[in-house]
């Protein structure tokens, strides 16, 4: 039989297959509450402007509420011949108050209806990204200040460069999330705007009041082209892209854990709690939480890539194509709050071996650039020939298998003879860093200073 919601024109009903290419019930009840709350802010604002009687509205706003707790009860029965959650609800709806049910859909359309249920969505995933990036920056800020003068190797090519503290890398993944919930609160402020009313496409012929339902979602206000606002899916774009990004900073993080947890870095320990065993090798503790958020970035990446190419060539306004785009939100969205979380867990767990962390910061000659400094300070030497000459220094010490502090004042002045004792004061680590109070460079009293900053910012 033809379907009960727009089979007027239609002799039989849909072959089996169409019915399963076409539902989306499967994952759109996801939207049930978002659902319900736009139908009853229309139903409000129908009964307001008078296109419905008070009587009408009534029976629609209580029978909407049942619908919502059979809903949330698991005891709604949903039906994969009604398509999607709209045409679910609705057909409840009229099973209970009958007539009435059928006058909710004036001056609307699906294509309004699921644009707002889904911006409703996508909005309380932007919230609830918000809320998980500030708690991570916190528990960032704690490691930061915990250990703002413990010195350990910075790299770059994953070989050592100059000493940093800890605090001072913490707060670098600090700078990266914050940068991430900038995105967050940017995009969820440009997509605050209700497509409700916009109709099919072109808006509608009743006398309705988009203002007022936009208010009632908690919109800023209501979509300014009806054409726009039922084939615009950029808010969903712009969540991914947001959450793309953070997943890649989630994804670098990750996989600076599994390097610092090994074995040869020993530079953390991270908790039982976010670690795994192996079943054959007795003395394994693996970091699967950080592989895992390490992998996230995939998925959530490819959900981001698949939604945009979509979008790509659609034009305007609806077409189904666009029931395409909630599966992919849905499963990045909980995916990204499972990495962020995790990733949480695991900062607030994690140990900094401080000793390892000295240890390798003193190794592979990480302050000949202080040396260098040094020449040129000191000696007034320019910084080209004062790099060439700590080169032959490093190469020495490279020869003599020792670091550079450990070399004699003699083998020393073989490089330079302007060299002093006073050279060996900038050779240590703690030096190194102390030294470096530029704007934002590693010095213990900067990653304090910007520790104090983030904790006001996020405040
Ligand atoms: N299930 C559809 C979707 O997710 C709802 C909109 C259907 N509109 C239409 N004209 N068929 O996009």
């Amino acid at each position: 039989t033809a379907n009960q919601m727009w089979g007027g024109r239609f002799a039989a009903g849909p072959d089996a297959i169409m019915e399963a290419i076409n539902a989306s019930i499967g994952f759109d009840q996801r939207m049930a509450s978002q659902d319900i709350a736009g139908s009853r802010a229309h139903a409000a604002m129908l009964g307001a402007t008078g296109i419905l009687s008070d009587k009408d509205v009534e029976a629609i706003r209580e029978g909407l509420l049942t619908v919502l707790s059979e809903i949330e009860a698991g005891t709604f029965q949903f039906s994969t011949a009604l398509e999607d959650i709209h045409m679910n609800v609705e057909a409840r709806l009229k099973e209970m108050i009958g007539e009435p049910a059928g006058r909710l859909h004036t001056g609307r359309s699906r294509n309004d209806q699921v644009a707002t249920d889904f911006k409703l969505w996508v909005r309380d995933q932007f919230d609830a990204a918000e809320g998980a990036l500030l708690s991570l920056i916190a528990a960032l800020l704690d490691q930061a200040e915990a250990g703002a003068d413990w010195v350990m190797p910075g790299f770059t090519h994953l070989q050592t460069a100059q000493p940093v503290t800890w605090g001072h890398h913490m707060m670098a993944y600090v700078e990266m999330f914050g940068r991430d919930l900038s995105r967050v609160r940017d995009g969820r402020a440009r997509m605050n705007e209700s497509p409700l009313g916009a109709a099919a496409l072109a808006g509608t012929s009743f006398p309705i009041d988009r203002q007022m339902t936009a208010e009632a979602l908690g919109f800023d206000r209501p979509a300014a082209n009806s054409l726009d606002a039922v084939s615009d899916r950029d808010f969903a774009l712009e969540f991914l892209g947001t959450a793309s990004i953070c997943a890649m900073h989630l994804s670098r993080f990750a996989e600076e854990l599994v390097i610092w947890s090994s074995a040869q870095f020993r530079f953390v320990t991270l908790s039982d709690r976010f670690s795994t065993g192996s079943s054959i090798m007795p003395q394994k503790k693996n970091p699967d939480a950080a592989e895992l958020i390490r992998a996230k970035v995939g998925r959530i990446f490819g959900a981001n890539t698949a939604l945009m190419m979509v979008m790509k060539g659609l034009p305007l306004a609806y077409s189904k194509d666009m029931q395409e785009d909630k599966e992919q939100v849905f499963d990045a969205a909980d995916n990204w709050m499972l990495a962020l979380a995790a990733m949480d867990g695991m900062v607030r767990d994690m140990t900094a071996n401080r000793e390892s962390l000295a240890a390798a910061a003193g190794s592979g000659f990480s302050t000949a650039t202080d040396l260098a400094d040094w020449l040129v300070r000191v000696l007034g030497l320019p910084f080209r020939d004062a790099h060439h000459i700590t080169g032959s220094l490093v190469a020495l010490a490279e020869s003599e298998g020792c670091d550079l502090p450990d070399l004699t004042l003699a083998q020393m002045k073989t490089a330079h003879e302007g060299i002093t004792e006073d050279v060996f004061t900038v050779l240590s680590v703690e030096n190194s860093v102390a030294s470096r109070t530029s704007y934002g460079g590693t010095a213990p009293v900067q990653v304090r200073a910007q520790v104090a900053r983030w904790r006001e910012v996020i405040a």
